[in-house]
C-alpha cells in the first residue's frame, strides 16, 4: 500500500506522514530530504544552482540513503507519539551524514532551484520508486500523487494557513537550535512555495483524485485518524 502525502512547505506533511506510518506500521519516505541532500551536495561541491547539467550529473551519481537511528527503532516498536520526537532517520548522501545540515536556511534557499532542474527530478523520481518499491510506504513530497506514484492507493493534499505554517516551521527550527523569527521564516516559506508552484517540471499541484485536508486547527492525531480512515483494508 502506498499513501501519497503532498502539499506546500510546513503544511504538516512530515509530522503527519511519520505519525501515520507509525500508526499503519508502514515505512516512511521523505522525498524533500532527497532534494535537500542534493542541494547540500551542490553547495558543498561548488556546483552553481543554475548549472543544470552539473546538478544533473551530481544527482545521477549520488547515493542517498536513510538509516534508522536507535530512537527511531524504539519509537516504531513503541508505536507511540513519534510526532513529538526529532526525525527518526539519518539522511546520508554519498556517505555524508547530512541529517542536520539539510535543515539550515542555506539549504532552504538552495533547494527550490535544485528541485526545479528536470534532470535532478528524473534521478530523484527513479530513486524514490526504487526505494518504495517493496512493502507499505507513506511517501511525502510535492509530486508524489501526480508523478512519482500516480497509482497510489491513497492520495492526500495537506494545506494550512500561511500563519500556521510559519508558526510550525519556526517551532521546528527553534527545536533544532536555530535562532529565527516567525516573519523571516514566513517570507522564506512564501518564496519557496511560489517557486515550487510555478516551476515547469512537476510543479506543486493537487492531483485530481487527491483528498484535500486543511490541517489548521487540527491536532496531529486528528489528521492521522482522518487519513487512516481512507486506507483500504
Ligand atoms: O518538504 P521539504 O520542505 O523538505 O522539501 C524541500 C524542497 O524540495 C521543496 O522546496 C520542494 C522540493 N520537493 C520537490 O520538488 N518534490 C518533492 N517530491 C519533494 C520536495
Amino acid at each position: 500500500v502506498i499513501v501519497a502525502i503532498d502539499g506546500p512547505a510546513a503544511s504538516g506533511k512530515s509530522t503527519v506522514a511519520k505519525a501515520l506510518a507509525a500508526h499503519l506500521g508502514s515505512r516512511y519516505l521523505d522525498t524533500g530530504a532527497m532534494y535537500r541532500a542534493v542541494a547540500w551536495r551542490a553547495l558543498d561541491a561548488g556546483v552553481a544552482l543554475d548549472d543544470e547539467a552539473g546538478l544533473t550529473r551530481l544527482a545521477d551519481a549520488a547515493t542517498i540513503a536513510f538509516e534508522p537511528t536507535e530512537g527511531g527503532i524504539a519509537d516504531r516498536d513503541g508505536g507511540g507519539a513519534t510526532h513529538s520526537v526529532p526525525p527518526p532517520e539519518r539522511v546520508l548522501i554519498d556517505g555524508n551524514d547530512v541529517t542536520r545540515a539539510i535543515r539550515t536556511p542555506a539549504v532552504d534557499d538552495a533547494v527550490s532551484p535544485v528541485a526545479a532542474a528536470p534532470g535532478v527530478r528524473r534521478a530523484m523520481v527513479a530513486a524514490q520508486r526504487a526505494l518504495a518499491e517493496d512493502g507499505d510506504f507513506v511517501v511525502e513530497g510535492r509530486d508524489i500523487g501526480t508523478t512519482v506514484f500516480p497509482d497510489a492507493d491513497v492520495k492526500v493534499f495537506l494545506t494550512a494557513s500561511s500563519e500556521e505554517r510559519a508558526r510550525r516551521r519556526t517551532l521546528d527550527m527553534e527545536a533544532g537550535g536555530q535562532a529565527v523569527t516567525a516573519r523571516e521564516v514566513g517570507e522564506r516559506l512564501e518564496r519557496r512555495d511560489h517557486y515550487d508552484s510555478n516551476r515547469a517540471a512537476s510543479p506543486l499541484v493537487r492531483a485530481d483524485d487527491a483528498v484535500e485536508l486543511d490541517t489548521t486547527g487540527l491536532t496531529v492525531d486528528e489528521v492521522v485518524e482522518r487519513i487512516a480512515a481512507l486506507v483500504p483494508g
